[in-house]
């Protein structure tokens, strides 16, 4: 079976606060960059969704798309743009991807149908009140027994993510990843041993944490 690398990256990185996240350097390398070497080596093709008008570095091996409002419709339009049998989904801003999770994740979507990598919790879990303070009236304690934090990739044979991306956009269902839109639909998704270094680079706080992996990082 075909396997396609799908990279959406057509984020603005708000929270990150240094325009377009996936161009954002870690240590000489962009965050873009990095991700697509990672996933290079293990699938046929590499599809990037980038910002619109914006176009792909010269040392990004792979093929661009304009992506879409939302990361749901960043992953819709390179689905589009592949026929591969099985896709794998992987968020630009992820830079240290094992290679040992990319061929895990394949794997068990050849199996299952769907597949994600994610980690345990390991911290305690507590909802806020209305006030921003846990412990009183509206505050709760989540069991974290069972819970695991997803991580991307996440791996699909594509005919099946399609379909459940179908039904999202009819019903105007938002997801923040793909595999909680095949569940959504009833269907099962393997879960598969992440990386704690696979987390994403969401706030200055990560880029710090990223820049500080950077130089011991060899995949
Ligand atoms: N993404 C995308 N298209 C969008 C929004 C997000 O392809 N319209 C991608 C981002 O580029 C990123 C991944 O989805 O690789 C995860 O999104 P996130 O970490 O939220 O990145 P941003 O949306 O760029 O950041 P922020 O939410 O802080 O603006
Ligand atoms: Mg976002």
């Amino acid at each position: 079976m075909r396997v396609a690398a799908l990279i959406p990256a057509a984020g603005s990185g708000t929270r990150l606060g240094l325009g377009p996240k996936a161009f954002v350097e870690v240590a000489g390398r962009s965050l873009l960059g990095r991700s697509a070497a990672a996933l290079a080596p293990h699938v046929a093709e590499v599809l990037v969704a980038l910002p619109a008008g914006l176009n792909l570095p010269g040392d990004v091996p792979a093929r661009a798309v304009t992506g879409g409002d939302t990361r749901q419709a960043s992953v819709l339009a390179l689905l589009r743009a592949t026929d591969a049998e099985v896709v794998l989904v992987h968020d630009a801003a992820r830079p240290f991807l094992p290679g040992a999770v990319v061929g895990a994740v394949i794997a068990a979507a050849r199996e299952v149908g769907a597949a994600t990598a994610a980690l345990p919790v390991a911290d305690t879990l507590v909802r806020a009140g209305p006030g921003g303070d846990c412990g009183t009236l509206w505050g709760t304690l989540t069991p974290r027994e069972g819970l695991w934090a997803v991580q991307t990739p996440q791996g699909f044979r594509r005919d099946l993510l399609l379909a459940a991306h179908g039904a999202a956009l009819a019903d105007g269902f938002a997801a923040t990843d793909d595999a909680g839109l095949i569940a959504r639909t009833g269907g099962a998704v393997r879960l598969v041993p992440g990386d704690a270094r696979l987390f994403k680079v969401t706030t200055p706080g990560d880029l710090a944490l990223a820049q500080a992996l950077a130089p011991t990082w060899d995949g």
